[in-house]
């Protein structure tokens, strides 16, 4: 089967393109579709992998639901019969990959929580012994565990990669109590998403998710707790000291660093054994987290 690269509804506004998902605007509401598009270095990829967009809408779902107890999402149906029309009518387009949502007003700030020290985190630890301001012990290896899971925001950068910012300068942006307030629900999501992973022996080493304002409530708005947003380890292969192997699109940055591509577009393709190897990731997480 082929990949959903991009959607078209004929007879609508065409959808505005973010790197993986296509929104098509209903005034109020948003129609979000998860197409099998994947970034990697914030470059979108030539080729996609196939229902890796039904995979993270399924994941981001169960994840929502199991979070409704801490705080709202923007769900409304994920079920193509209560889309409006003409949505309605491609069933075999939408399924599966595609929610109506309420839309939100968001807040322009990445809510990233970490629990171990991996990727920017460690990169920054290293060069200044803390993140995001945030000072840490010395003496703490690649994947090490945190003494506490930390709140480590980054601003929403329109080009390129996105930048770590202070909780000071969250406060800034977001004013005080708005930025306080996602701090706690960032945590208690990350909080409550660690100990249900855990049990299925999967480490949530960071995650990132966004919020959005709508009548004066902060809701949970985009995609939660998938392997585009989030690194998940093997408990079983967790070794401090070293890179983890995740549950992400690692195998593809792997390939397109040993290609020696520029990290500017275009992107070379990916041969197929690598798409096979990364879907198949994407299932196992996916069949793990559900189960
Ligand atoms: N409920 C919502 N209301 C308004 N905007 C939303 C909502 N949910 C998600 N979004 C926005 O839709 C976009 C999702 O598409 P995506 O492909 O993930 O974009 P990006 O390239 O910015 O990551 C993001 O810009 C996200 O902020
Ligand atoms: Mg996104």
């Amino acid at each position: 089967m082929e990949p959903v690269l991009r959607t078209e509804i004929p007879g609508v506004p065409a959808p505005r393109r973010g790197k993986v998902r296509d929104i098509y605007d209903l005034a109020d509401r948003l129609l979000i579709v998860a197409t099998d598009r994947v970034s990697a270095f914030d470059v979108i990829l030539p080729d996609g992998i196939t229902d890796k967009g039904k995979i993270l809408n399924r994941i981001s779902l169960f994840w929502f639901r199991q979070m409704e107890d801490i705080v709202e999402n923007h769900i409304i149906s994920s079920n193509v019969e209560e889309f409006p029309s003409p949505f309605t009518n491609y069933r075999d387009m939408l399924e599966g990959r595609s929610i109506l949502a309420r839309k939100a007003s968001v807040l322009p700030v990445e809510c990233i929580v970490r629990g171990y020290l991996s990727g920017s985190g460690w990169k920054s630890y290293q060069a200044e012994g803390m993140v995001c301001g945030i000072t840490l012990p010395a003496g703490l290896k690649e994947s090490s565990k945190l003494p506490e899971p930390i709140f480590t925001p980054s601003t929403k950068a329109e080009e390129g990669h996105d930048i770590n910012i202070s909780f000071e300068e969250t406060k800034n942006i977001l004013g005080e109590k708005n930025a306080e307030k996602v701090k706690e629900l960032a945590l208690r999501v990350y909080d409550k998403a660690s100990s249900i992973a855990e049990k299925k022996g999967i480490i949530i080493a960071d995650t990132k998710m966004e919020f959005g304002v709508i009548d004066n409530k902060i809701i949970l708005v985009d995609e939660l707790l998938t392997p585009d947003s989030s690194r998940f380890w093997s408990k079983a292969n967790y070794r401090e000291g070293v890179a983890q192997d995740s549950f992400d699109k690692q195998i593809i940055r792997d390939y397109l660093i040993s290609t020696g591509w520029d990290m500017k577009s275009p992107a070379p393709h990916l041969p197929p054994e690598i798409i096979a190897k990364a879907s198949a990731r994407y299932k196992e997480i996916f069949r793990i987290l559900t189960a």
